[in-house]
């Protein structure tokens, strides 16, 4: 089944997706408790790829049940440092079969082979690596207490950082093996359990990982995987009243969702949603870097980035010469399936992704746009659409407004550096945002000013394990990554004890 298995595929990857893939509960690889399965796609071809396990209510319902025993058994009583041994080595037999990893992404998502093996594969190993040092440095505080109503008694306080618990993340695509790390990574640091949900999408890379979660070493339960669609297994998992936090990346729409679903056991929640991010570039910018700099904010991973670059503000005397620059840049770009090893842009995810940025293009037209380059669908099967520069393109329009989540980029003039916070700042979301400038005044005055939960200076898309990520405003709650991301997955506890 599944598409012709071309030569080129790796084979272990085209054994894989060869046969119905199970998800793993308590250790174990199983199919869904209604024995049913759903297809995931080809986005170069939109041939179905592999059958896939379809998790419901049930098979959350056995997860949440294997993670519970789980946080409460073998692995709360493995040491810190154990804990980080065992990401290590996960991290280790990640980059050993990076070429596999590139492969699946490549086929489930559609991004180009090589930027999977260069970017999303090594930057999946090293979140763990970085998380696993953190195992053993999640530290309490003593603290000096002067309780006035206990006149001469002396105290001894303290703090203890523990893990939530039982802990629900529900994934994108965009990303799907980086996503999953970003989630796991610090969840096993502080020594969580996790029931994961991969997208419906992309769950294949996910599912590798889970195998090699088990060659590592990791006790039954730790990690669940269960795969599935959002509103049943998806519902089922942040609806769970065991579930003691729900983690989710996806649509600003599905994460308040996730905070009503929630709401029945107040588990805590944290999001990471949309973002319609401000690309700014003054007149005094190094236009050499500025240009491809602005290109890339916007094309890379296909503008399937929540932190895309989508507006881009170009001062005034400079704007032709961007515009043309960044249009140049997207007209080289070639365009096709990301196993071919030329391609620098796959296609979209899904058939239904085509169709939301086709529409955004439409509504974009509608509204008076232009496009300088692209605006259409490309190719005559896939998913893919043209990199495409829109101008004439004013605040109130939908295409300047709303997130596309494709390789759509809106560019507007401005004309006074004061001008522009506000409009650049003129959003309902708040997750990233980028200067370009020589002037390194303007440029911090300006980190500081934009209402962003990043702010790149002369680069775009820089992300490390190190580097707190998230959003402002309705782009999300809490922070992913560096230690931040710690605090999301610990609960403090406050001892006091009376010695004298
Ligand atoms: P989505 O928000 O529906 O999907 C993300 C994840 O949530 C998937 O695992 C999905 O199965 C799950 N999900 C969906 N409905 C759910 C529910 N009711 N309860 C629990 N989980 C649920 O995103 P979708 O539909 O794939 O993409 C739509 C738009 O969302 C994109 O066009 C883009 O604008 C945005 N998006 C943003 C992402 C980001 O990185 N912040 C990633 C993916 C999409
Ligand atoms: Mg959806």
């Amino acid at each position: 089944m599944g598409i012709a298995v071309s030569p080129e595929i790796h084979p272990q990857v085209a054994e894989f997706i060869d046969k119905p893939r199970p998800m793993l509960i308590n250790g174990k690889w199983v199919q869904a408790a209604s024995g049913k399965t759903f297809p995931t796609y080809n986005p170069a071809t939109g041939e179905v790829l592999a059958k896939i396990a379809e998790g419901d209510r049930e098979d959350i319902e056995r997860a949440v049940r294997a993670a519970s025993k789980a946080f409460e058994g073998p692995w709360s009583r493995m040491t810190a440092s154990e804990r980080g041994r065992l990401m290590w080595k996960l991290a280790d037999l990640i980059d050993a079969h990076n070429e596999e990893f590139g492969y699946l992404e490549s086929l489930d998502n559609g991004k180009p082979l090589t930027i999977a093996k260069a970017a999303d594969v090594p930057l999946a190993s090293e979140l763990f690596r970085y998380m696993a040092g953190w195992a053993t440095k999640l530290e309490g505080n003593t603290i000096p207490l002067s309780v006035p109503y206990t006149p001469g008694a002396q105290y001894l306080a303290y703090t203890l950082r523990e893990p939530v618990g039982v802990v629900g993340q529900i994934i994108p695509w965009n990303f799907p093996l980086l996503m999953a790390a970003w989630k796991l990574g610090p969840a096993l640091a502080t020594g969580c359990t996790v029931v994961l949900k991969p997208a419906e999408q992309t769950p294949l890379s996910a599912l590798r990982l889970g195998e090699l979660i088990c060659e590592a070493g990791f006790s039954d339960g730790v990690v669940n995987i269960v795969t599935g669609y959002g509103e049943t297994a998806g519902a089922a998992l942040a609806a769970h009243p065991d579930v003691d936090k729900v983690a989710f990346t996806g649509s600003t729409e599905v994460g308040k969702l996730i905070v009503h679903a929630a709401a029945g056991n107040l588990k805590k929640v944290t999001l990471e949603l949309g973002g319609k991010s401000p690309n700014v570039v003054f007149k005094d910018a190094d236009l050499e870097v500025a240009i491809p700099g602005s290109a890339s904010a916007i094309f890379f991973n296909h503008g399937q980035c929540c932190c895309a670059g989508s507006r881009l503000y170009v001062e005034k005397s400079i704007y032709d010469q961007v515009v043309e620059g960044v249009a140049a840049q997207a007209k080289k770009i070639r365009v096709g399936s990301g196993l071919d090893p030329k391609t620098q842009m796959g296609p979209l995810v899904s058939t239904e992704q085509l169709d939301r940025v086709c529409g955004y293009l439409e509504a974009g037209f509608a509204e008076g746009a232009k496009a300088v380059v692209g605006g259409h669908k490309a190719g005559d099967r896939g998913y893919f659409v043209e990199p495409t520069v829109l101008v004439d393109t004013t605040e109130n329009m939908k295409v300047v407004k709303e997130e596309i989540f494709g390789p759509v980029v809106a560019a507007m003039p401005f004309s006074d550096p004061e001008e522009i916070i506000p409009r650049a700042n003129d959003s309902t979301y708040g997750l990233a945002a980028a200067v370009w400038t020589k002037d390194i005044d303007k440029a911090h005055r300006m980190a500081a000013q934009l209402r962003a939960g990043t702010v790149w200076i002369n680069c775009y898309n820089i992300f490390d394990a190190a580097l707190p990520f998230g959003g402002y405003k309705q782009s999300g709650w809490g922070r992913e990554m560096g230690h931040d991301v710690l605090n999301n997955y610990t609960q403090t506890k406050a001892v006091c004890a009376r010695i004298g």
